[in-house]
């Protein structure tokens, strides 16, 4: 697979996921559609939920789940876990640049949630799309309810206290000091990595994958999840504000614990390559199905965006 096969791979599984999210959210807020009092609110979670972003998290649940090849997938199940992490991760993002937290203006290059909508509407809107993602899993699906509970906890667990939030709460009390090489890579891996492992393990549960299967998943989702925060810090660096749609030098400004600021830029860089390696060898069981994964693990490192 190349740049050209991942980029059409990902054109269409975004498509893919962006109708079942509008449909998705049109038919959970059918009824609070009428209330023209919820109108700034319901405005605010669509306008970070949708047409935007990278969608990596979902790719990675339809790419995980293409890579275990089972013949009884069941569509639904995997476009509701994509939309599911994704919708988690849009809520975090809200939340992460709210005044209280990085205080960042800028989103996916347009003013963040609550420069548009107001603090109450943004933190209400992080809160909708969070439980809208829950809402959803619990009706995934014709009849798997061991699937679908698998799934909850899955995500539950990457974005809670032992995941996300609890990295989240990490990189704040940070702020402004040190940190030693293990406790950065702690606090990446729970509040970056966790979501990101969560995906390729509900993509390997949709697709009923095999322990060992499931095992090198986790391996190359938790070498994939850590690179990925760490290009993010590079990219607050050496990226630009146009590429990375967010305000350049943020981390820097704010004194934040980041790889290039903890062990220099080239060491940095070095880390992600060979973090970038390291997956790539925990996929050598898998065949062709896995070539998008592969090219993925490229793309994170590589990325200027
Ligand atoms: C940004 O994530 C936040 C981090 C966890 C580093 P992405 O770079 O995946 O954001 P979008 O969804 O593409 O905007
Ligand atoms: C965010 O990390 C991680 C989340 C859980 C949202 P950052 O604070 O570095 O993400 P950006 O750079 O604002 O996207
Ligand atoms: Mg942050
Ligand atoms: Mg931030
Ligand atoms: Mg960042």
């Amino acid at each position: 697979m190349t740049t050209n096969s991942l980029d059409a791979y990902c054109a269409q599984h975004q498509q893919r996921l962006e109708r079942f999210l509008i449909e998705a959210i049109n038919a959970h807020t059918q009824s609070i559609t009428q209330i023209p009092a919820a109108k700034p609110l319901l405005d605010a979670l669509r306008y970070s939920s949708l047409g935007g972003g990278k969608r990596i998290r979902a790719m990675l649940v339809y790419m995980a789940a293409q890579a275990c090849q089972s013949s009884d997938i069941e569509s639904e199940m995997v476009d509701c876990a994509a939309a599911a992490v994704e919708l988690i991760h849009c809520y975090s993002l809200i939340h992460d640049d709210l005044p209280a937290m990085d205080d960042d203006d800028l989103r996916r290059g347009k003013p963040s949630c609550h420069i548009a909508f107001g603090e109450a509407n943004a933190i209400l809107a992080g809160d909708a799309l969070q439980t809208l993602a829950f809402t959803m899993l619990t009706k995934a699906g014709r009849s798997d309810d061991q699937l679908r509970l698998v799934l909850l906890a899955q995500l539950t667990e990457a974005a809670g206290i032992n995941g996300m939030i609890g990295g989240q709460a990490i990189d704040l009390a940070v702020t402004n000091k040190t940190l030693s090489y293990s406790e950065l890579v702690a606090m990446h891996r729970l509040k970056t990595g966790a979501l990101i492992e969560a995906a390729v393990a509900m993509g390997a549960s949709c697709s009923k994958a095999t322990t060992h299967q499931q095992q090198a998943l986790s391996d190359y989702a938790q070498a994939i999840g850590l690179a990925f925060q760490i290009q993010d810090d590079i990219l607050d660096i050496e990226g630009e504000s146009i590429d990375i749609g967010k305000t350049k030098g943020a981390d820097i400004a704010a004194n934040k614990a980041t790889y290039p600021a903890i062990l220099g830029l080239q060491a940095a860089k070095a880390e992600a390559q060979a973090l970038c390696d390291k997956a790539l060898i925990s996929l050598s069981i898998f065949d062709q199905d896995a070539a998008p994964l592969r090219d993925l693990a490229h793309f994170i490192v590589n990325r200027s965006h």
